[in-house]
């Protein structure tokens, strides 16, 4: 599949655990220039509030903008975020083109929803859209453990063309910090839309390059 990274990006964030996830992903895109189309559920707005005393609720673009900010320059953040009721929204349409979709992190319960092509909300609309149209969609699951009915879900999703990932961060990078993880987790993601990125050290990658420089100096 050929990206373009002039077309819109679609992210979903959704109740399970690790809401820090999706927004780490929201800043890596906007940071990158990339147009992002938001949905976030009623179960992420509860998540975010218990593990990040974070409240979006009554004026979700604000509060998130101003999240955004904390810690950093402010700037004008610019995206487009969707009710999730609206069927109205772009995103609601196969012909409203994007370069595809990420929910993360994704609930067991959207798992469930869009592994049996219910339309419950907009997230599912959308994902339902990248599905048949052909586009990448990347669920990143989070829950543990998992039941049988969560594993067939996820089998029947990855035969419907999507990508299943979990949030289960790895150690060979070294993580020092919990930043560290999350940016493991997130990087992986972005690996599948082939975004450039420095978010964690990758496997060898440094030591394949001193190795080929070690190689030259020494003919
Ligand atoms: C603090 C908290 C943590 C949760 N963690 C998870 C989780 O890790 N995985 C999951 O599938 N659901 C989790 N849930 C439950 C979901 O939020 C709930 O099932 C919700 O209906 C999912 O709906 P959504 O997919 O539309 O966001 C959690 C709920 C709360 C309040």
């Amino acid at each position: 599949m050929h990206f373009n990274n002039d077309l819109p990006f679609v992210l979903a964030i959704t109740g399970a655990s690790g809401s820090i996830y999706g927004l780490r992903t929201l800043q890596f895109l906007l940071d990158a220039g990339v147009k992002v189309d938001l949905v976030i559920s009623d179960g992420a707005m509860q998540v975010m509030k218990e593990e990040m005393q974070l409240d979006l609720k009554d004026d979700l673009q604000n509060k998130l903008i101003t999240y955004l900010n904390e810690g950093a320059a402010p700037r004008d953040w610019s995206f487009s975020i969707h009710n999730i009721l609206n069927y109205g929204a772009p995103i609601a349409s196969g012909s409203y083109r994007t370069q595809g979709m990420a929910i993360i992190p994704c609930s067991v319960g959207t798992l469930g929803a869009l592994a049996n092509g219910l339309t419950n909300n907009l997230i599912h609309r959308a994902a339902a859209c990248c599905l048949k149209e052909r586009r990448k969609l990347v669920v990143v699951v989070r829950e543990m453990p998992f039941g049988h009915i969560q594993l067939k879900n996820m089998l029947a999703l990855s035969e419907a063309g999507a990508i299943v990932a979990c949030a289960s961060p790895g150690f060979y990078h070294q993580p020092q910090t919990i930043s560290d993880q999350i940016d493991f987790v997130v990087g992986r993601l972005l690996d599948q839309f082939g975004f450039d990125h420095q978010l964690f050290q990758r496997w060898k990658e440094d030591k394949r390059a001193m190795m080929k420089w070690g190689s030259k100096s020494s003919l």
